[in-house]
């Protein structure tokens, strides 16, 4: 046969056979995924990742074809089984760091960190460890109260080995070590025996993130290292037992994105491995999309959305090492997916499609979305879904803390009336109705939207009662259109910070009904610009409103430490009056992704300050 027919006929072939994963799978504030595979329940994947100051923390995700994926719980859900998370100062490195989830005779198993970063470093109370278990993955109820193991690190992981019957667990110390340790997962009795050094890496800064695989005779061991930006990569090395020696991955980094500056994911690391029922291997990691100027200043790079989830196939052959196909935002292949199920755990009716839009009304007898989120822990009775005196609704009493909180930093146990949802797409828009005539009555009085990344970077735009200047001199209480924000961080240039307080009166057109909402939105532009406005709901929800611009800002003024940006709408005096000074009632939440960008565009707003 002609040899051109012949490579024609092996193309067809092979494009026959190719899938496509399309990155990220978690797209927003996902870091340090973890993933399991459960044959017994209906051949299900189950992940979850990092979910830092969030409440409910560490999500659920749940999938069958590993490409639409459902959020089906979250293990922290109630404020019992982490009171702590309310102190948490260093706000923007502490909280839920790396989870570990396996699943073995009918119960999951979640080890985790909770990070006190405010803590000094040789104080091992620093790295507060424990365990949630569940038998029901789908209901966060189900999910145990903690139970705290001593270990002075991180990212711990556990380990069953069949033949000795003994469970071990891994982790990272120091950011130097990583020791095992045999641990009872039901009592958290751990470090009986003195800690095993294990692998210590490639040589790279904080080798941490470790998780054991035992197969063909191997103990596999993945790391992540280089640290948690620019250098950030996944590497390999496996042994016979835990003593050694260990032998590193002959192509290692087996994933990594340094020094690729044409990839728009950058910092790619931080890898779990998983396999379906048909035998192949998967790997999820994490990385950012930061593009490929991300290497010469990560502290000033245009990434918001910080560190996500990718997903990516992997070829491990019997005895051999394992192979990972590189992380894009399309990865083609000649990998099988297991087959479409799109449909999977719809009916379970408290669960969220991963990526969907918010059409929230806060309708009498529903409860919050799983996905919407507060700061830390939130005052119960400072939110209310659809209260009797305005049913439709979502009630919020305010907090005396702004979002920038007293320091920019802590809250010191106080609540930030905040609700949130991550942001999870390139383009979106998000707003909020509401209701302030007759509610805020005092000055700084506050209700708006904001688009946080921690307490020392965030932009709102909100309705707030000012007192200015009366034409007769005295002092006269009105209600203003707010664009505020602040962004600072100790890795920026002074000439690099921003503040932004811009305070406009009502426009004239915006005549009082009696009862007016107003309409707060955020829209992302593009992939560097943010616009904030405001509009006048006329008494018609679905009416257009038209919507006038009172600020914008920059990706770049938004760079995540740990998490990634959120928008959602507080309610706060502005550090007067008690807690709870007014109610206000925020009426149709939606949030729209419009695009989802996973190459670096042709062009993009160079980086600038103004
Ligand atoms: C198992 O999954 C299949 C699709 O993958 C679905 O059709 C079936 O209803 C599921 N069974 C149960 C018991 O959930
Ligand atoms: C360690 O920190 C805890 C607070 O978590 C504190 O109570 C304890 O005194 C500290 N220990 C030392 C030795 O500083
Ligand atoms: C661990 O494996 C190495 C290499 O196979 C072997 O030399 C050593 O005896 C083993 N150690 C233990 C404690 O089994
Ligand atoms: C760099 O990234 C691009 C875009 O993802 C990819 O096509 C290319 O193969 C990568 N190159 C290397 C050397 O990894
Ligand atoms: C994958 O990335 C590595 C860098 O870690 C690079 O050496 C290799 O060429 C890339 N492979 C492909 C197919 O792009
Ligand atoms: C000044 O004018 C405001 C209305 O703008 C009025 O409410 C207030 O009583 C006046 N104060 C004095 C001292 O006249
Ligand atoms: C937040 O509130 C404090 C008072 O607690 C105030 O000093 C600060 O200006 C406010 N800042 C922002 C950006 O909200
Ligand atoms: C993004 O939007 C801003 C504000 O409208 C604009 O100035 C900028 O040129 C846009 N960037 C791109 C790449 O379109």
């Amino acid at each position: 046969m002609h040899l051109l027919l012949l490579a024609a006929l092996a193309v067809r072939a092979m494009a026959a056979s190719l899938s496509t994963i399309s990155n990220p799978i978690f797209s927003g504030f996902h870091p340090d995924p973890t993933c399991t595979f459960v044959p017994e329940l209906n051949n299900t994947f189950f992940c979850t990742t990092s979910s830092f100051l969030m409440f409910p923390g560490l999500p659920i995700y749940a999938s069958r074809d590993l490409v639409h994926w459902r959020h089906v719980s979250n293990a922290l859900s109630r404020q019992e089984q982490l009171p702590a998370l309310a102190f948490l100062a260093r706000g923007a490195t502490s909280g839920i760091y790396a989870p570990t989830l396996r699943y073995r005779d009918g119960t999951f198993y979640l080890m985790t960190t909770l990070a006190h970063q405010a803590i000094p470093g040789q104080n091992y109370t620093r790295w507060d460890n424990f365990i949630v278990t569940t038998e029901d993955p789908f209901d966060s109820m189900a999910w145990s109260d903690r139970v705290h193991f001593d270990f002075p690190g991180i990212d711990p992981s556990p380990d069953w080995d069949e033949e000795s019957g003994t469970t071990w667990f891994t982790g990272s110390v120091d950011g130097t070590i990583n020791y095992h340790v045999p641990i009872d997962l039901e009592t958290g009795e751990a470090g009986s025996q003195p800690y095993i050094s294990v692998w210590r890496g490639t040589g790279l800064p904080s080798p941490e993130a470790p998780h054991i695989y035992r197969k063909d005779g191997w103990l596999y061991l993945v790391l992540a290292e280089g640290g948690t930006r620019e250098r950030h990569r996944a590497i390999m090395a496996r042994a016979r037992n835990y003593t050694g020696p260990w032998e590193s991955h002959p192509n290692n980094p087996v994933l990594t994105a340094y020094q690729n500056t044409s990839s728009y994911f950058q910092a790619v690391g931080h890898a779990d491995l998983f396999q379906d029922a048909s035998g192949q291997w998967w790997a999820v990691a994490l990385a950012n999309r930061a593009g490929g100027r991300y290497a010469e200043d990560p502290y000033n790079s245009n990434f918001p959305m910080g560190r996500e989830t990718v997903l990516t196939s992997v070829k491990w052959e019997e005895g051999q090492w394992p192979e990972f196909t590189n992380i894009s935002g399309t990865i083609q292949g000649d990998f099988q997916l297991p087959p479409p199920d799109e449909d999977a755990f719809a009916e379970l009716a408290a669960s969220i499609r991963v990526g969907s839009d918010d059409v929230i009304d806060f309708e009498p007898g529903s409860s919050l979305p799983l996905h919407l989120f507060h700061w830390r822990l939130p005052v119960a009775k400072n939110y209310k879904v659809s209260p009797e005196e305005r049913p439709g609704t979502l009630l919020l009493r305010s907090s005396r803390l702004n979002m920038t909180g007293f320091d920019g930093d802590s809250s010191r146990g106080w609540g930030q009336t905040l609700l949130a949802r991550k942001q999870a797409h390139s383009r979106f828009r998000f707003s909020v109705d509401v209701e302030w005539e007759g509610l805020l009555t005092r000055a700084d009085q506050e209700v708006g939207v904001t688009l946080l990344q921690d307490q020392s970077q965030h932009f709102d735009v909100g309705l707030v009662m000012l007192e200015t200047d009366a034409a007769n001199g005295s002092q006269r209480l009105s209600p203003h259109i707010r664009f505020r924000g602040i962004s600072t961080t100790p890795f920026r240039l002074p000439e690099r910070m921003k503040w932004v307080d811009d305070k406009f009166a009502f426009p004239a057109t915006w005549s009082s009904k009696g009862d007016s909402r107003i309409r707060l939105q955020i829209e992302a532009l593009n992939t560097t610009h943010y616009e904030f406005s405001a509009g006048l709901v006329d008494g018609h929800l679905e009416a257009e409103v038209e919507m006038e611009i009172f600020g914008h800002c920059r990706g770049n003024q938004l760079v995540p430490f740990y998490s990634g940006t959120v928008v959602g709408a507080y309610a706060t005096s502005n550090g007067r009056y008690g807690e709870g000074s007014f109610s206000t009632y925020v009426s149709r939440w939606r949030y729209t992704g419009l695009e989802q960008i996973t190459e670096q565009p042709a062009f993009e707003s160079p980086i600038t300050w103004d």
